[in-house]
């Protein structure tokens, strides 16, 4: 039964769908309140402006923040959600770059920017968002995943769960993931495509039976897309478009705009409520508000991108930075197979997206992967991360995104070195 107070929180009817429905049931009760108070300040502060920008006479005492004594060196707190032109911009960037318009429970027109709320980086977001769906729930991850998820869901009172949606071949398969989910009483799933650490992406059709899967269990979607764009193979797609009535999609400009300490991510719903009032609301007592140096970076960026986008061209920037990409993906998969790894995502030969390939380490190579890489950092040959901290022990990640086709090359030695070191020396 949902709380009476439910239907003061809904700022539409029509927003009363399963996501907002599950959050009010899953969320802590105290945190019931924080979503339906209607805080002071920010109302007064937004009024105290828009008067004052019509009437110069009006004089304002509300301000929380010192202003007007070295004017070009000051940084106002901006709007909790985030800047209003970064909001529409990243609606419009979504509605075209994945083809949400006219999809079944996205408006007509696509997102406007009361579907996006601005966070402090993807793990801000995610932080949010496992706050009103994981307390005291179970939330299912992929068998391979970011290394933070676990930390984020625990944080949010939750308790993390890898399950295996997939059968031997490694494709979905909505039977096996029926039976994980029930048998784990799982009532969310955080997913991320394409996938870090191994760049694999749920196709098209997987896609759509996980939403008919989610729809038939009551089960929400937290869909990290952090590196949507950058997909190699393949139109890029959100899960979005496939289950809006119970999705949630955490972004940011961190990998796709090179901007990761700029610290601007994005919360995306087909629910306005939850977007614009909620989300909001709880930014407020996490951040109060995000950077705003930023969010102004992004806006620049993105401005020609959407123009390009309007014009029905690719996004200039960020396709100039995938084809780069593609290139050294191309190139460290090569290096990697003829020293003889496989790859170790879903896709065996080429990973679709992302910034990093998986790869086993060849058979003969008798250590788990920490030792392997102790010993590549003692002996100064080169740095990788032990694939174990994403749920695949004896693999490696390779991160090939800050990597220039000739450093690439030269790993091709380094890697011999140290695969002969482990081959003649037997290590205990
Ligand atoms: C899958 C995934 N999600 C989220 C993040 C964090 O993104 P942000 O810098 O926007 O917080 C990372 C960073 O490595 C990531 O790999």
């Amino acid at each position: 039964m949902l709380n009476d107070n439910f239907e003061h929180v809904v700022k539409d009817p029509e927003d009363a769908t399963p996501l907002l429905e599950c959050a009010w049931k899953f969320m802590p009760a105290g945190m019931r309140e924080t979503i339906a108070s209607e805080p002071i300040i920010p109302a007064v502060v937004a009024r105290a402006k828009a008067i004052a920008a019509q009437n110069p006479d009006f004089i304002r005492c509300d301000q929380g923040q010192v202003v007007g004594i070295f004017p070009k060196k000051e940084i106002y707190y901006g709007p909790t959600a985030g800047l209003e032109e970064l909001r529409e911009l990243i609606a419009r960037f979504w509605t075209l770059a994945y083809r949400l318009e006219g999809r079944p429970g996205i408006p007509a027109d696509g997102l406007d920017k009361n579907h996006v709320a601005i966070v402090s980086g993807a793990t801000e977001g995610l932080a949010i968002v496992m706050r009103l769906f994981a307390y005291q729930q179970n939330v299912g991850l992929m068998r391979l995943y970011w290394s933070n998820y676990r930390g984020i869901i625990r944080n949010a009172g939750g308790n993390p769960i890898v399950v295996n949606l997939f059968d031997k071949n490694d494709h979905f398969s909505p039977e096996i993931a029926e039976r994980v989910i029930k048998t784990h009483n799982i009532t969310s799933l955080l997913i991320n495509f394409p996938v870090n650490p191994s760049g694999d992406v749920l196709t098209d059709a997987e896609m759509a039976n996980l939403a008919i899967l989610a729809r038939r269990l009551g089960l929400i979607i937290i869909s990290d897309e952090v590196y949507n764009y950058l997909r190699y193979e393949g139109e890029p797609q959100s899960m979005l478009g496939f289950a809006p009535e119970r999705t949630v999609v955490v972004s940011s400009a961190s990998k796709e705009y090179l901007i990761p300490g700029a610290r601007v991510g994005y919360i995306l719903s087909a629910n306005k409520s939850f977007t614009n009032h909620w989300i909001p609301n709880l930014i407020r007592s996490s951040s109060s508000s995000p950077n705003i140096l930023g969010q102004r970076r992004l806006i620049e960026i993105l401005r020609p991108e959407v123009n390009d986008l309007e014009n029905h061209r690719p996004p200039g920037f960020i396709t100039a930075i995938k084809e780069e990409l593609k290139r050294r993906r191309d190139l460290m998969i090569s290096v990697l197979k003829a020293k003889g790894f496989t790859l170790a995502g879903r896709d065996k030969d080429t990973p679709s997206g992302a910034i990093s390939v998986l790869a086993k380490l060849p058979d003969d190579i008798k250590v788990d992967d920490r030792t392997f890489v102790e010993k590549a950092m003692e002996l100064e040959k080169f740095s990788v991360i032990p694939a174990s901290v994403f749920g695949a022990p004896g693999c490696l990640r390779f991160g090939y995104a800050g990597m220039t086709p000739d450093v690439i090359k030269k790993l091709s030695q380094k890697l011999q070195d140290v695969l002969d070191f482990f081959r003649n020396h037997s290590v205990s």
